[in-house]
């Protein structure tokens, strides 16, 4: 594949990343937030950003990288992303801006970027990490169906110091991700014929 096939539940739109986007991902970036609980580069310049889209590309283009810009009444408002691993596994990454925070925005982009994960990408398991305190990240985790299997002492890096981190999966085989699946649960049901799901909205 290659560019972020655009995604929809009505509210908030999956699509691709644009050059534009580069002042609202630094804005996003350097909020304090973003700062403490990802690994984005501190301080955050528009360099960071295009960097970023650049890697973007290349990931959708290689196979090794899904990401989407997050979209809220037509602005950009963040980014979720399944880094994909060997064996049909990702790890699901996820930031908003934090006008966009607090509504559940995040949830519905994950829900759409799982749906194509579990049923156009064939994805066996997505897993989910955050450092320990980040209860908005789980939050969200959870509402999606994550199972939190526990902390892992120093499983993740926060500016070159190792931290403890939550680590949650969630399975193919979960309800949640065969209800998410696109396109599977129809085709299942022959309520699709002959219609390919890539590219297509997600109903709510
Ligand atoms: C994590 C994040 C994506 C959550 O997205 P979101 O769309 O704001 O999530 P929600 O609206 O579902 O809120 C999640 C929970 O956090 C609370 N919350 C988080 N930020 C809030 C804010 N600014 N205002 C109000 N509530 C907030 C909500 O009350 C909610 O709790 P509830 O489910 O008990 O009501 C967002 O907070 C963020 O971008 N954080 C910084 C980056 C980050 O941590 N990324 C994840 C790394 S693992």
């Amino acid at each position: 594949m290659d560019t972020a096939p655009e995604k929809t539940d009505g509210v908030v739109r999956l699509r691709a990343h644009r050059p534009d986007d580069v002042p609202e991902v630094v804005a996003q970036c350097q909020d304090p937030e973003m700062q403490r609980f990802t690994a984005v580069p501190a301080p955050y310049t528009a360099a960071d950003a295009a960097g970023f889209l650049a890697a973007v590309d290349a990931g959708w283009r290689d196979g090794w990288l899904a990401a989407w810009a997050v979209e809220v009444e037509g602005r950009f408002a963040g980014t979720v992303d399944l880094r994909l691993q060997e064996g049909d596994w990702a790890e699901i990454g996820y930031g908003l801006a934090p006008w966009a925070r607090g509504r559940g925005v995040m949830a519905r982009a994950l829900d759409l970027a799982l749906g194509w994960g579990f049923g156009t990408r064939g994805l066996v398991g997505v897993e989910w990490r955050a450092y320990v305190g980040n209860d908005a990240s789980r939050r969200v985790a959870e509402r999606c169906g994550f199972r939190v299997e526990g902390t892992v002492r120093g499983l993740c890096v926060s500016r070159g110091r190792r931290v403890d981190a939550w680590i949650g999966t969630l399975l193919s085989t979960d309800p949640a991700a065969v209800r998410l699946a696109d396109g599977v649960a129809e085709a299942a049901f022959g309520l699709v014929r002959g219609a390919s799901p890539e590219g297509e909205s997600q109903g709510s």
